[in-house]
Protein backbone atom coordinates (compact mmCIF):
# COMPACT_ATOMS: atom_id res chain seq x y z
CA UNK A 1 0.00 0.00 0.00
CA UNK A 2 1.23 3.63 -0.66
CA UNK A 3 0.94 5.85 2.26
CA UNK A 4 0.34 9.38 1.92
CA UNK A 5 2.57 11.36 2.87
CA UNK A 6 1.61 14.90 0.86
CA UNK A 7 -2.14 15.26 1.29
CA UNK A 8 -1.94 16.68 5.10
CA UNK A 9 -2.10 20.78 3.95
CA UNK A 10 -4.26 19.37 1.10
CA UNK A 11 -7.30 21.87 0.67
CA UNK A 12 -6.30 22.88 4.36
CA UNK A 13 -7.17 27.19 4.14
CA UNK A 14 -4.21 29.01 5.75
CA UNK A 15 -4.19 32.73 6.23
CA UNK A 16 -0.44 34.30 5.73
CA UNK A 17 0.30 37.37 8.34
CA UNK A 18 3.41 39.11 6.67
CA UNK A 19 4.33 41.60 9.53
CA UNK A 20 7.06 44.49 9.08
CA UNK A 21 10.81 43.23 9.41
CA UNK A 22 13.45 42.02 7.00
CA UNK A 23 12.45 38.24 7.54
CA UNK A 24 9.25 39.32 5.04
CA UNK A 25 11.49 37.91 2.13
CA UNK A 26 11.37 34.50 3.12
CA UNK A 27 7.18 34.78 3.41
CA UNK A 28 7.19 34.08 -0.28
CA UNK A 29 9.26 30.68 0.00
CA UNK A 30 6.78 30.12 2.62
CA UNK A 31 3.83 30.61 0.62
CA UNK A 32 5.21 28.16 -1.98
CA UNK A 33 5.83 25.17 0.10
CA UNK A 34 2.26 25.67 1.76
CA UNK A 35 0.69 26.12 -1.83
CA UNK A 36 3.39 23.09 -2.67
CA UNK A 37 1.68 20.93 -0.03
CA UNK A 38 -1.92 21.69 -1.61
CA UNK A 39 -3.06 24.31 0.83
CA UNK A 40 -5.10 27.58 -0.30
CA UNK A 41 -2.99 30.49 1.06
CA UNK A 42 -4.31 33.80 1.36
CA UNK A 43 -1.75 36.13 2.53
CA UNK A 44 -2.62 39.59 4.24
CA UNK A 45 0.20 42.29 4.87
CA UNK A 46 0.31 45.24 7.18
CA UNK A 47 1.47 48.10 5.71
CA UNK A 48 5.36 48.14 7.13
CA UNK A 49 5.35 44.50 5.25
CA UNK A 50 5.28 46.19 2.33
CA UNK A 51 8.08 47.99 2.56
CA UNK A 52 9.69 44.64 2.65
CA UNK A 53 8.39 42.24 -0.12
CA UNK A 54 6.09 43.51 -2.80
CA UNK A 55 2.26 42.40 -2.30
CA UNK A 56 2.46 41.72 -6.14
CA UNK A 57 5.01 38.88 -5.00
CA UNK A 58 3.16 36.85 -2.82
CA UNK A 59 0.13 37.29 -4.82
CA UNK A 60 1.73 35.34 -7.99
CA UNK A 61 2.79 33.07 -5.64
CA UNK A 62 -0.76 32.51 -3.81
CA UNK A 63 -2.58 32.78 -6.65
CA UNK A 64 -4.87 34.81 -4.72
CA UNK A 65 -5.36 38.68 -4.25
CA UNK A 66 -3.37 39.81 -0.92
CA UNK A 67 -5.19 42.38 1.24
CA UNK A 68 -3.52 44.81 2.90
CA UNK A 69 -6.06 47.86 3.70
CA UNK A 70 -8.46 47.12 5.71
CA UNK A 71 -10.83 49.86 4.28
CA UNK A 72 -10.99 48.59 1.14
CA UNK A 73 -14.51 48.55 -1.01
CA UNK A 74 -13.30 46.28 -3.92
CA UNK A 75 -12.06 43.51 -1.49
CA UNK A 76 -15.22 43.74 0.89
CA UNK A 77 -17.51 43.33 -1.65
CA UNK A 78 -15.33 40.08 -3.12
CA UNK A 79 -14.74 38.52 0.26
CA UNK A 80 -15.00 40.97 3.06
CA UNK A 81 -12.19 41.27 6.44
CA UNK A 82 -15.18 39.28 8.73
CA UNK A 83 -15.21 36.34 5.56
CA UNK A 84 -11.56 36.12 5.32
CA UNK A 85 -11.76 35.37 9.39
CA UNK A 86 -14.34 32.53 8.83
CA UNK A 87 -12.57 31.42 5.60
CA UNK A 88 -8.96 31.09 7.96
CA UNK A 89 -8.91 27.32 9.67
CA UNK A 90 -5.47 28.51 10.93
CA UNK A 91 -3.55 32.09 11.22
CA UNK A 92 -0.33 31.95 11.05
CA UNK A 93 2.01 35.35 11.08
CA UNK A 94 5.77 35.15 9.77
CA UNK A 95 7.48 37.40 10.13
CA UNK A 96 5.81 38.59 13.26
CA UNK A 97 7.35 41.57 14.48
CA UNK A 98 7.73 43.25 18.25
CA UNK A 99 5.26 45.58 17.14
CA UNK A 100 2.58 43.09 16.05
CA UNK A 101 3.21 41.24 19.31
CA UNK A 102 2.23 44.44 21.41
CA UNK A 103 -0.71 45.42 19.03
CA UNK A 104 -2.23 41.68 18.92
CA UNK A 105 -1.91 41.67 23.05
CA UNK A 106 -3.25 44.86 23.20
CA UNK A 107 -6.33 43.97 21.22
CA UNK A 108 -5.74 46.57 18.98
CA UNK A 109 -7.59 46.34 15.31
CA UNK A 110 -5.67 49.28 13.48
CA UNK A 111 -5.36 47.57 10.47
CA UNK A 112 -6.53 44.56 9.17
CA UNK A 113 -4.26 42.22 9.94
CA UNK A 114 -4.79 42.54 13.56
CA UNK A 115 -8.59 43.14 12.65
CA UNK A 116 -8.87 39.63 11.65
CA UNK A 117 -6.77 38.60 14.36
CA UNK A 118 -9.26 40.05 16.83
CA UNK A 119 -12.23 38.25 14.22
CA UNK A 120 -11.16 35.20 13.92
CA UNK A 121 -11.68 31.70 15.87
CA UNK A 122 -9.16 30.08 13.74
CA UNK A 123 -5.81 29.18 15.88
CA UNK A 124 -2.92 32.12 15.70
CA UNK A 125 0.36 30.72 15.18
CA UNK A 126 3.20 33.41 15.36
CA UNK A 127 6.56 32.90 14.35
CA UNK A 128 8.34 36.24 15.86
CA UNK A 129 11.53 38.02 13.99
CA UNK A 130 13.08 41.30 15.42
CA UNK A 131 16.63 42.16 16.45
CA UNK A 132 17.44 40.50 19.47
CA UNK A 133 17.45 43.21 22.02
CA UNK A 134 14.10 43.84 21.11
CA UNK A 135 13.32 40.04 21.24
CA UNK A 136 14.68 39.90 25.14
CA UNK A 137 13.23 43.25 26.40
CA UNK A 138 10.45 43.01 29.42
CA UNK A 139 8.03 44.52 27.16
CA UNK A 140 8.51 42.14 24.89
CA UNK A 141 8.48 39.01 27.27
CA UNK A 142 5.28 40.42 28.87
CA UNK A 143 3.65 40.77 25.47
CA UNK A 144 4.93 36.94 24.60
CA UNK A 145 3.96 35.75 27.48
CA UNK A 146 0.09 36.75 27.39
CA UNK A 147 -0.31 35.98 24.16
CA UNK A 148 0.96 32.83 24.89
CA UNK A 149 -1.54 32.35 28.20
CA UNK A 150 -4.84 33.15 25.79
CA UNK A 151 -3.54 29.80 23.38
CA UNK A 152 -1.24 31.76 20.84
CA UNK A 153 1.38 29.23 19.87
CA UNK A 154 4.96 30.58 19.30
CA UNK A 155 7.26 29.08 16.65
CA UNK A 156 10.44 30.11 17.43
CA UNK A 157 12.43 32.42 17.85
CA UNK A 158 15.46 30.90 16.42
CA UNK A 159 19.14 31.97 17.52
CA UNK A 160 21.51 32.71 15.31
CA UNK A 161 23.73 35.73 13.19
CA UNK A 162 21.00 38.52 12.70
CA UNK A 163 20.29 40.83 9.58
CA UNK A 164 21.46 43.40 11.67
CA UNK A 165 24.96 41.67 12.50
CA UNK A 166 24.36 41.07 15.97
CA UNK A 167 23.81 37.20 17.38
CA UNK A 168 21.06 36.16 19.33
CA UNK A 169 17.70 35.26 19.50
CA UNK A 170 15.22 36.65 17.46
CA UNK A 171 15.34 34.97 13.58
CA UNK A 172 12.15 33.95 12.17
CA UNK A 173 12.52 29.87 11.94
CA UNK A 174 13.43 28.17 8.72
CA UNK A 175 10.44 28.15 6.80
CA UNK A 176 10.80 24.24 6.15
CA UNK A 177 10.48 23.78 9.90
CA UNK A 178 6.92 26.57 9.72
CA UNK A 179 5.67 24.07 7.19
CA UNK A 180 6.35 21.25 9.23
CA UNK A 181 4.13 22.86 12.15
CA UNK A 182 1.66 23.79 9.90
CA UNK A 183 1.35 19.98 8.94
CA UNK A 184 1.41 18.27 12.74
CA UNK A 185 -1.21 21.37 13.41
CA UNK A 186 -3.60 19.51 11.02
CA UNK A 187 -1.93 15.81 11.53
CA UNK A 188 -4.95 13.58 12.84
CA UNK A 189 -4.48 10.33 13.90
CA UNK A 190 -6.11 9.09 10.58
CA UNK A 191 -3.85 11.31 8.65
CA UNK A 192 -0.86 11.59 10.71
CA UNK A 193 2.79 13.37 9.97
CA UNK A 194 4.19 10.65 8.48
CA UNK A 195 7.54 10.32 10.18
CA UNK A 196 6.80 12.35 13.25
CA UNK A 197 8.64 11.24 16.65
CA UNK A 198 10.83 8.63 14.30
CA UNK A 199 14.54 8.84 14.75
CA UNK A 200 16.31 9.09 10.86
CA UNK A 201 20.08 8.90 10.84
CA UNK A 202 21.59 9.34 7.42
CA UNK A 203 25.22 9.68 6.04
CA UNK A 204 25.94 12.39 3.09
CA UNK A 205 29.14 13.74 0.83
CA UNK A 206 32.39 11.87 0.93
CA UNK A 207 34.97 11.08 3.51
CA UNK A 208 38.33 11.94 3.03
CA UNK A 209 41.20 9.15 3.81
CA UNK A 210 44.67 11.03 4.71
CA UNK A 211 47.85 9.84 2.90
CA UNK A 212 50.01 12.33 4.66
CA UNK A 213 49.03 16.10 6.17
CA UNK A 214 47.73 18.12 2.94
CA UNK A 215 46.97 14.99 0.76
CA UNK A 216 43.86 12.82 0.73
CA UNK A 217 42.04 9.36 -1.18
CA UNK A 218 38.60 11.38 -1.86
CA UNK A 219 35.54 11.23 -4.43
CA UNK A 220 32.94 13.65 -6.11
CA UNK A 221 30.37 13.28 -4.02
CA UNK A 222 28.95 17.05 -2.73
CA UNK A 223 26.26 16.18 0.09
CA UNK A 224 23.18 17.11 -2.45
CA UNK A 225 21.74 13.74 -2.06
CA UNK A 226 21.95 13.68 1.37
CA UNK A 227 21.27 16.61 2.29
CA UNK A 228 18.02 15.98 0.06
CA UNK A 229 16.94 13.94 2.12
CA UNK A 230 17.59 14.97 5.57
CA UNK A 231 15.50 18.55 4.58
CA UNK A 232 12.69 15.96 2.83
CA UNK A 233 12.82 13.87 6.54
CA UNK A 234 12.63 16.78 8.64
CA UNK A 235 9.59 18.43 6.85
CA UNK A 236 7.74 15.03 7.26
CA UNK A 237 8.41 15.57 10.72
CA UNK A 238 11.13 13.18 11.36
CA UNK A 239 14.28 13.74 13.89
CA UNK A 240 17.27 13.89 11.84
CA UNK A 241 20.93 13.69 12.16
CA UNK A 242 22.76 14.38 9.31
CA UNK A 243 26.18 12.56 9.57
CA UNK A 244 28.10 14.77 6.74
CA UNK A 245 31.75 14.25 5.03
CA UNK A 246 33.72 17.22 3.58
CA UNK A 247 30.91 19.69 1.67
CA UNK A 248 30.02 23.09 1.22
CA UNK A 249 26.46 23.03 1.93
CA UNK A 250 24.00 24.71 4.60
CA UNK A 251 22.46 22.32 7.18
CA UNK A 252 18.79 22.32 6.44
CA UNK A 253 16.67 23.48 9.07
CA UNK A 254 16.26 21.54 12.54
CA UNK A 255 18.25 18.98 11.71
CA UNK A 256 20.99 17.94 13.95
CA UNK A 257 24.39 17.94 12.02
CA UNK A 258 27.65 15.74 12.57
CA UNK A 259 30.38 16.54 10.65
CA UNK A 260 32.94 14.18 9.72
CA UNK A 261 36.15 13.25 7.55
CA UNK A 262 36.93 9.67 7.69
CA UNK A 263 35.17 6.73 7.51
CA UNK A 264 36.22 5.65 10.43
CA UNK A 265 34.97 9.10 11.66
CA UNK A 266 31.21 8.26 9.90
CA UNK A 267 30.96 4.95 11.56
CA UNK A 268 31.51 6.19 15.21
CA UNK A 269 28.99 9.20 14.66
CA UNK A 270 26.07 7.03 12.84
CA UNK A 271 26.61 4.78 16.01
CA UNK A 272 26.17 7.23 18.62
CA UNK A 273 23.14 8.09 17.11
CA UNK A 274 20.36 5.23 17.43
CA UNK A 275 17.74 5.69 14.65
CA UNK A 276 14.62 4.02 13.61
CA UNK A 277 15.77 4.43 9.92
CA UNK A 278 19.06 4.50 8.58
CA UNK A 279 19.97 6.05 5.26
CA UNK A 280 23.48 5.45 4.28
CA UNK A 281 23.72 8.18 1.31
CA UNK A 282 27.54 8.79 1.84
CA UNK A 283 30.32 7.93 -0.65
CA UNK A 284 32.53 6.05 1.91
CA UNK A 285 35.94 5.18 0.48
CA UNK A 286 36.03 1.61 0.76
CA UNK A 287 39.65 2.06 1.84
CA UNK A 288 42.40 4.32 3.55
CA UNK A 289 46.35 4.29 3.16
CA UNK A 290 47.43 2.06 6.27
CA UNK A 291 49.80 4.32 7.04
CA UNK A 292 49.53 8.41 7.34
CA UNK A 293 53.09 10.34 6.84
CA UNK A 294 53.46 12.60 9.83
CA UNK A 295 54.72 14.94 7.35
CA UNK A 296 54.76 15.69 3.66
CA UNK A 297 55.93 13.03 1.19
CA UNK A 298 58.37 13.69 -0.94
CA UNK A 299 58.69 14.09 -4.53
CA UNK A 300 61.97 11.72 -4.64
CA UNK A 301 61.73 7.98 -6.24
CA UNK A 302 60.06 7.48 -10.03
CA UNK A 303 56.83 5.70 -8.43
CA UNK A 304 55.18 5.52 -5.32
CA UNK A 305 53.74 2.58 -3.86
CA UNK A 306 50.51 3.00 -1.25
CA UNK A 307 49.05 0.36 0.92
CA UNK A 308 45.43 0.61 1.49
CA UNK A 309 43.34 -1.14 3.85
CA UNK A 310 39.99 -1.96 3.89
CA UNK A 311 37.90 0.63 5.90
CA UNK A 312 34.49 -0.17 7.82
CA UNK A 313 31.55 -1.09 6.02
CA UNK A 314 29.16 1.31 7.83
CA UNK A 315 25.81 0.60 6.34
CA UNK A 316 26.66 -3.51 7.05
CA UNK A 317 27.58 -2.86 10.46
CA UNK A 318 24.46 -0.71 11.17
CA UNK A 319 22.35 -3.17 9.51
CA UNK A 320 24.14 -6.00 12.10
CA UNK A 321 23.36 -3.87 15.23
CA UNK A 322 20.96 -4.81 17.81
CA UNK A 323 17.92 -3.75 17.80
CA UNK A 324 18.46 -2.51 14.54
CA UNK A 325 16.85 0.37 12.18
CA UNK A 326 15.31 0.12 8.82
CA UNK A 327 18.37 0.16 7.34
CA UNK A 328 18.38 1.89 3.26
CA UNK A 329 21.80 1.95 1.10
CA UNK A 330 22.50 3.56 -1.97
CA UNK A 331 24.71 2.17 -4.86
CA UNK A 332 26.79 4.05 -7.32
CA UNK A 333 27.17 2.21 -10.27
CA UNK A 334 28.82 2.45 -13.49
CA UNK A 335 28.18 -1.06 -14.83
CA UNK A 336 25.50 -3.56 -14.14
CA UNK A 337 23.97 -1.18 -12.13
CA UNK A 338 20.64 -3.86 -11.52
CA UNK A 339 23.14 -7.23 -10.62
CA UNK A 340 25.27 -4.91 -8.39
CA UNK A 341 22.38 -3.53 -6.39
CA UNK A 342 21.02 -6.05 -5.76
CA UNK A 343 24.34 -8.65 -4.39
CA UNK A 344 24.45 -5.32 -1.96
CA UNK A 345 20.85 -5.85 -0.60
CA UNK A 346 22.16 -9.44 -0.15
CA UNK A 347 25.61 -8.55 1.02
CA UNK A 348 24.97 -5.98 3.04
CA UNK A 349 21.90 -7.30 4.67
CA UNK A 350 19.86 -3.68 4.44
CA UNK A 351 15.97 -3.81 3.40
CA UNK A 352 16.05 -1.04 0.59
CA UNK A 353 18.95 0.07 -1.63
CA UNK A 354 18.82 3.09 -4.09
CA UNK A 355 21.09 2.52 -7.07
CA UNK A 356 22.02 5.57 -9.34
CA UNK A 357 24.21 5.57 -12.40
CA UNK A 358 27.94 7.60 -12.06
CA UNK A 359 30.60 8.42 -14.58
CA UNK A 360 29.91 8.15 -18.02
CA UNK A 361 26.32 6.73 -17.97
CA UNK A 362 25.34 8.56 -15.53
CA UNK A 363 23.13 11.25 -18.00
CA UNK A 364 23.36 14.26 -15.69
CA UNK A 365 22.67 12.89 -12.84
CA UNK A 366 25.05 10.90 -10.16
CA UNK A 367 27.69 12.59 -8.45
CA UNK A 368 27.31 16.93 -7.92
CA UNK A 369 24.75 17.40 -9.98
CA UNK A 370 21.48 19.20 -8.79
CA UNK A 371 19.24 15.66 -10.46
CA UNK A 372 19.39 12.24 -10.59
CA UNK A 373 17.35 9.00 -11.30
CA UNK A 374 17.21 6.08 -9.26
CA UNK A 375 16.46 2.51 -9.79
CA UNK A 376 15.44 1.45 -5.81
CA UNK A 377 15.26 -2.37 -5.02
CA UNK A 378 13.78 -4.08 -2.00
CA UNK A 379 13.35 -8.17 -1.94
CA UNK A 380 10.53 -8.96 -3.90
CA UNK A 381 10.61 -5.86 -6.10
CA UNK A 382 11.81 -2.87 -7.24
CA UNK A 383 11.06 0.82 -8.35
CA UNK A 384 12.56 3.60 -11.16
CA UNK A 385 12.58 7.05 -10.22
CA UNK A 386 12.39 9.33 -13.19
CA UNK A 387 15.36 11.81 -13.28
CA UNK A 388 14.10 14.93 -11.21
CA UNK A 389 15.41 17.67 -8.91
CA UNK A 390 17.62 15.91 -5.65
CA UNK A 391 15.03 17.45 -3.45
CA UNK A 392 11.76 16.33 -5.63
CA UNK A 393 13.73 12.94 -5.67
CA UNK A 394 14.02 12.85 -2.11
CA UNK A 395 10.88 13.17 -1.45
CA UNK A 396 9.95 10.65 -3.68
CA UNK A 397 12.00 8.06 -1.63
CA UNK A 398 11.20 8.79 1.26
CA UNK A 399 7.49 7.84 0.28
CA UNK A 400 8.68 4.73 -0.88
CA UNK A 401 10.58 3.90 2.17
CA UNK A 402 7.65 4.89 4.36
CA UNK A 403 5.38 2.34 2.02
CA UNK A 404 7.47 -0.25 3.64
CA UNK A 405 8.86 1.23 6.38
CA UNK A 406 7.17 -1.23 9.24
CA UNK A 407 7.39 1.02 12.26
CA UNK A 408 5.01 3.45 11.27
CA UNK A 409 2.08 4.24 13.21
CA UNK A 410 -1.10 3.34 12.23
O1 LIG B 1 26.51 13.62 -2.97
P1 LIG B 1 25.98 13.86 -4.39
O2 LIG B 1 26.96 14.67 -5.21
O3 LIG B 1 24.60 14.44 -4.40
O4 LIG B 1 25.91 12.47 -5.12
C1 LIG B 1 25.02 11.49 -4.67
C2 LIG B 1 25.64 10.09 -4.67
C3 LIG B 1 25.96 9.68 -6.11
C4 LIG B 1 26.93 10.09 -3.85
C5 LIG B 1 24.60 9.13 -4.01
O5 LIG B 1 23.42 9.13 -4.75
C6 LIG B 1 25.14 7.73 -3.89
O6 LIG B 1 25.12 6.92 -4.80
N1 LIG B 1 25.69 7.38 -2.68
C7 LIG B 1 26.35 6.09 -2.42
C8 LIG B 1 27.73 6.10 -2.97
C9 LIG B 1 28.49 4.83 -2.67
O7 LIG B 1 29.43 4.89 -1.95
O8 LIG B 1 28.00 3.74 -3.20
P2 LIG B 1 28.66 2.24 -2.99
O9 LIG B 1 27.98 1.43 -4.00
O10 LIG B 1 30.13 2.34 -3.01
O11 LIG B 1 28.21 1.85 -1.52
C10 LIG B 1 27.03 1.11 -1.24
C11 LIG B 1 26.45 1.53 0.08
O12 LIG B 1 27.33 1.18 1.15
C12 LIG B 1 26.19 3.01 0.22
O13 LIG B 1 24.99 3.18 0.95
C13 LIG B 1 27.36 3.50 1.06
O14 LIG B 1 27.02 4.63 1.85
C14 LIG B 1 27.66 2.29 1.93
N2 LIG B 1 29.06 2.15 2.35
C15 LIG B 1 30.03 1.94 1.42
C16 LIG B 1 31.31 1.74 1.83
C17 LIG B 1 31.61 1.76 3.21
N3 LIG B 1 32.85 1.58 3.64
N4 LIG B 1 30.63 1.97 4.08
C18 LIG B 1 29.36 2.16 3.68
O15 LIG B 1 28.47 2.35 4.51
Amino acid sequence: MRIPATDILTGRRILLGVTGGIAAYKSAELVRLLRGAGAAVRVVMTPAACEFISPLTLQALSGQPVREALFDPQHEAAMGHIELARWAELILIAPASADFLARLRAGLANDLLSTLCLASSAPLYLAPAMNQQMWQAAATGENVAALQQRGVKLLGPASGEQACGEQGPGRMLEVSELLAACSEHFATDANPVPLQGVRLTITAGPTREAIDPVRFISNHSSGKMGFALAEAARQLGARVTLVAGPVSLPSPAGVSRVDVQTAEQMLTAVLAAPADIFIGCAAVADYRPELVAESKIKKQAEALTLKLVRNPDILAQVAQTSPRPFCVGFAAETDSLAENARAKLAAKGVEMIAANWVGARAAGGGFDSAQNALQVFWADGEQTLAMAPKPQLARQLLDLILSHYPGRRP
